[in-house]
């Protein structure tokens, strides 16, 4: 083996320490939307003006009760020290509320409930606190693309159950018994379900969990869009004997349109709760208190809140039917959440196809539905997190 001497030392040039990474990257890549955004980025440098509408991140404001609490508590002198690891205990009380209210789940504020950076970290602090090497994880197919990078970084083999529009995007049940589920140790589900739209029925719901005590799988319910666009916010938590298998993430980015402040909430049995606190303890030091105490006042707004939210997108998802009919794609008008998905017109082989034509020829940048799993490849889906003017904008060029 060659080998090189400098400064007195002798090394192989072809062992590379400084920047080789760990095996457990093997098949990562960089989150798709990261490097797509800097392609967009190039584009705008090139004076394209990209209308972007594939992140699900709002563009309006939290409440404004919610921005002044940050403020005056982040005026106060003693306000910012390192913070409990399980959370302040005035936001896991607002979030026991929360769930009673508006999911009629009863929590313990001091057991059940445990704060997070944003939800989408309680998905890796899951994945580490559960999965031993050669565990499998099972995650939709489509889905949200961080199930499956969380899995892998944690060692685990990945399963994905397929959703089919023919079938509402439900689990086939049938197809999961016949799976192998000796290894079979955590399972993902997400309703309203991102990217595809669709709601949970009550019978679907308890078709899981009784699936997950069968087979004694661990469900992971990642439930952050509840309020959008839906009338019947439900969580998997409210269902009889759920807490034995049920750990629900929640989110306050979408619905408090607090998607930059990364506060969400993970909810379950006390057991589960502590196992993820030896994990995420290790990972944190805690959370701003002025944001946890913002966070609280956010959960205290009424209906009157959520309507407003939804009338904003209500009008915009108009806007964007209007756009996905000028590219022939057809949908579902049902659908919950901050997207819409549709599926191409046959011309194109897939998503990629229409999704880089948008862009080419009009500057507009809508999602490929194949980064969401294969059984996406023949969709698209369109945000909601853009202006009505945007929008307009967006249908003008894509006319021309
Ligand atoms: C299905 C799904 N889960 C989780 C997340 C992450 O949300 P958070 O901002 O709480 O990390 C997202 C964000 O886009 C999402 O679409």
């Amino acid at each position: 083996m060659e080998k090189k001497i400098e400064h007195g030392i002798s090394f192989n040039p072809s062992f590379k320490k400084i920047g080789g990474v760990a095996d457990r990257l093997a098949g990562i890549e960089e989150y798709y939307f990261s490097t797509k955004l800097r392609q967009i980025d190039e584009m705008n440098k090139a004076g394209k003006n990209v209308i972007n509408l594939g992140i699900g991140s709002p563009d309006l404001p939290p409440h404004p009760d919610v921005i002044r609490t940050l403020a005056e508590e982040a005026a106060k002198p003693n306000q910012h020290g390192y913070q409990n690891y399980k959370g302040s205990p005035v936001l896991r009380n607002a979030i026991s509320k929360w769930y009673q209210k508006w999911y009629q789940v009863e929590l313990n504020p001091d057991s059940e409930i445990l704060p997070l950076i944003g939800s989408k970290e309680g998905i890796m602090h899951i994945c580490m606190t559960y999965i031993n090497e050669g565990d499998i994880v099972l995650i939709p197919n489509p889905g949200y693309p961080t199930y499956k990078s969380a899995a892998k970084i944690a060692g685990a083999n990945v399963q994905s159950y397929t959703l089919k529009e023919n079938n509402n995007w439900c689990p086939d049940f049938e197809e999961l018994e016949r799976l192998d589920l000796t290894n079979v140790k955590l399972m993902f589900v997400n309703y309203p379900q991102m990217p595809t739209g669709q709601l949970p029925t009550n019978e679907m719901f308890e078709q899981i969990i009784s699936f997950a005590k069968r087979h004694q799988v661990l469900l992971v319910h990642d439930n952050p869009y509840s309020f959008i666009l839906n009338e019947r916010p439900m969580s998997l938590l409210s269902f009889e004997g759920a807490k034995e298998v049920v750990i629900e993430l929640n989110s306050f980015s979408k619905s408090h349109n607090m998607a930059g402040w990364r506060v969400g909430m993970l909810c379950g049995a006390k057991e589960r709760i502590e196992e993820i606190l030896r994990f995420k303890s290790n990972m944190d030091s805690g959370m701003f208190l002025p944001l946890q105490l913002a966070a609280a006042k956010a959960l205290e707004l009424d209906q009157s809140w959520y309507n407003s939210v939804n009338a904003v997108y209500r009008k915009r998802r108009e806007k964007v039917f209007e756009l996905l009919d000028l590219l022939k794609s057809s949908y579902d008008r049902n659908q919950a959440g901050l997207f819409v998905w549709a599926a191409i017109p046959g011309k194109y082989k897939h998503g990629y196809e229409l999704s880089d034509s948008v862009l080419n020829d009009s500057n507009v940048f809508i999602t490929p539905g194949g980064i969401f799993g294969d059984a996406g490849d023949t969709y698209v889906r369109v945000s909601l997190c853009a202006t009505e003017e945007k929008l307009d904008e967006a249908i003008k060029r894509i006319k021309n």
